[in-house]
């Protein structure tokens, strides 16, 4: 069968109101979170993607039973590792890195082994991050080179850890945290700044969980074995999702988007740092909080000045899924654009910073590489007019988002394959776009 799209022709002028899909690790977190309360959890909006999915599967099999009413998924919980493992079983993530170092952190207390495995871009991933840490609360765990498949075994004899999380991964400070909650004693991580919605969600749920600021870092204490009752939640948009709409609305003529009910935690808005800073005055309307998160709409209009940015390496952690997108308004911008320290991005779902190099180049843009440090030429008058076709990235669904954003901003007859990718993260991308008249075929 046919995987892959064609796009012909940019998009036309438009002025759009979007609502993009529900914010994924939001989604997963509450599912997880939910199978360790006491009761009922009921959560409305929440992403039916393939990493949220599989989150689903994965907690049904370690015995937790959910349904799904109207809306809304409701998940039993029977507390703390409240799991019903009867004998040894596999579990598979998919594509899902998020879903696969936090479930470890749940799997400390394990009564069985339980193998975890993934697909071929998961099974190429590092997880000596959540090994090590694993570990020293007690953990059983086997794998060859710290890779998929992954055997854990609980131990009735775990101990709280400090720990110093200094990649600055909200997997890992996610994981040592949902471990934590299965640990007796506090357990404490010296942590770098990254997403924090699990602390705010056990925050939420009145969970015993200490944060503070210190010298740029956040030192988290956790004291284990406390329970939680069942809870509700309205999962809002994924602002990595409404990133490539808000490019698209930049990079496009005389348009405008209204992208509705985005969480804009502070922790998750780089993209919108760094894009304001090159000068593109995206707005953010009608704020709330909604459990301990912010909310907000998100406005955008068409820029044709925008100019180049020394990224401070500082915002790296809060639009690390974002950059691939930030690079293409930076090979439309005015002036050499500086980006610093991304060898994270070689560890996502594909090797995002030599893919999005080789992409860059492949549309006339000279980019020079230091290592994990990028410059960028950007070229204002940049048009496409040639054949592209993208294929063999490893299905990562945002080098997907990224080729239909470049091919309908900036032109070329484009074709673009593993369409299916879309469904890790954001299944109505395609529908989205035609929507505001992308021809998409
Ligand atoms: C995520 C954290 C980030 C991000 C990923 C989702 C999460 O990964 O890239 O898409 O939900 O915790 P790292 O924590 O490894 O940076």
């Amino acid at each position: 069968m046919s995987n892959h799209i064609l796009i012909e022709k940019k998009i036309h002028k438009f002025n759009k109101k979007i609502v993009v899909s529900s914010d994924k690790s939001i989604s997963i977190r509450t599912i997880l979170l939910a199978s360790q309360a006491v009761g009922i959890s009921k959560i409305s909006n929440l992403l039916e993607s393939e990493d949220v999915l599989n989150t689903l599967k994965t907690v049904k099999k370690l015995g937790i039973q959910y349904k799904k009413l109207g809306n809304t998924y409701c998940i039993e919980g029977f507390g703390l590792n409240g799991f019903n493992i009867q004998k040894k079983i596999t579990v598979d993530a998919g594509n899902s890195g998020t879903l696969a170092r936090l479930i470890l952190g749940l799997l400390v207390k394990s009564k069985k082994r339980v193998k975890l495995i993934g697909d071929k871009s998961l099974s190429k991933r590092d997880f000596s991050r959540v090994i090590n840490p694993l570990k020293k609360f007690g953990a059983n765990i086997k794998s060859k080179k710290n890779l998929l498949p992954i055997e854990i075994l609980g131990s009735d004899f775990l101990r709280p850890i400090t720990y110093d999380e200094n990649i600055g991964s909200a997997q890992v400070k996610s994981c040592m945290i949902l471990a934590a909650l299965n640990t007796p004693g506090v357990s404490v991580f010296n942590t770098r700044v990254s997403r924090n919605h699990t602390e705010l969600m056990l925050k939420f749920l009145k969970y015993p969980i200490k944060i503070k600021k210190i010298m740029g870092n956040e030192l988290i204490t956790v004291k284990g074995l406390n329970q939680f009752k069942g809870f509700n939640y309205k999962v809002p948009g994924d602002i990595s999702s409404a990133s490539f709409f808000i490019v698209l609305t930049l990079l496009s003529k005389k348009s405008k988007i209204v992208i509705e009910n985005v969480n804009v935690n502070e922790s998750r808005v780089g993209i919108i740092n760094i894009l304001n800073k090159m000068g593109a005055k995206i707005k953010l309307e009608r704020k709330k909080i909604y459990k301990g998160e912010k909310i907000a709409n998100i406005h955008v209009k068409s820029n044709c000045n925008l100019k180049a940015i020394n990224c401070p390496s500082t915002l790296n952690s809060s639009a690390i899924d974002e950059f691939l997108i930030i690079f293409l308004v930076a090979a439309k911008s005015k002036g050499v654009s500086k980006f610093k320290d991304l060898g994270e991005m070689n560890k996502k779902e594909s090797k995002r910073l030599d893919l999005g190099v080789k992409f860059l180049r492949s549309i006339g843009i000279k980019v020079d590489r230091f290592k994990n440090n990028i410059n960028i030429h950007g070229n204002p008058k940049l048009v496409l007019s040639k054949k592209y076709e993208m294929k063999n990235f490893l299905k990562d669904h945002r080098i997907f988002f990224l080729s239909c954003i470049t091919a309908l901003t900036l032109g070329g007859k484009w074709k673009i394959s593993d369409k299916d990718s879309i469904n890790t993260s954001f299944p109505n991308f395609i529908k989205i776009l035609k929507n505001i008249g992308a021809q998409i075929h």
